[in-house]
């Protein structure tokens, strides 16, 4: 149970979505972990992080639901959508079939309760494997023009880009 905090300015539920494997746990993990105080806790079906930060000056909480990417899951998940003002949408680059599934997952967002402002960044996670790529940085940024969503390669294995994916969705929702 999470006790409320007057003090935080702001409190931010977001959620993280995409086939199962593309790196969703690792990239929370990546960013929760390595810099600001944290505190976790798991539930069932889904799992929450929570980070206490501080965006353009002021200090609040970041909710941040990890959701299952395997389908047998994927009802029990949905409901966490709810009231999600930001999510990150991640495919994996060196698995075409996942950044395939990206309209899917937007899908799956704008249908299950989000905020009618929900803010999308779309993720090429593991961009290390650039060797086993299969998924070019121009389809990536050609698709989220379509779609008007931010977009980033990361890396939840080197931290490239990690931060700056969660601060710019981040700053975005503020
Ligand atoms: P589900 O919970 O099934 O939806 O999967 P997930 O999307 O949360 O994937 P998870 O974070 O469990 O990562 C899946 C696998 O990919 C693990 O073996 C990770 O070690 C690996 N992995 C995650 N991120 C990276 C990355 O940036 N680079 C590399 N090389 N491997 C990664």
């Amino acid at each position: 149970v999470l006790i409320d905090n007057p003090a935080y300015n702001f409190d931010f539920k977001l959620v993280i979505v995409g086939d199962s494997a593309v790196g969703k746990t690792h990239l929370l993990r990546r960013f929760v972990h390595d810099k600001f105080d944290h505190s976790s806790m798991s539930t069932i079906g889904v799992d929450l992080l929570v980070k206490e930060m501080v965006v353009n000056h002021t200090w609040g909480r970041i909710q941040l639901w990890d959701t299952a990417g395997q389908e047998r899951f994927r009802s029990a998940t949905k409901r966490y959508y709810r009231g999600c003002v930001g999510a990150l949408v991640v495919y994996d680059i060196t698995k075409h079939a996942s950044f395939e599934n990206i309209p899917k997952w937007l899908e799956e967002l704008q249908f299950n309760d989000t905020h009618p402002d929900l803010r999308v960044i779309m993720i090429g996670n593991k961009s290390d494997l650039d060797d086993q790529r299969e998924v070019t940085i121009k389809e990536g940024l050609e698709f989220a023009k379509k779609h008007k969503l931010m977009f980033m390669e990361t890396s939840a294995l080197d931290c490239s880009n990690v931060d700056n994916a969660f601060y710019t969705l981040i700053s975005n929702v503020h």
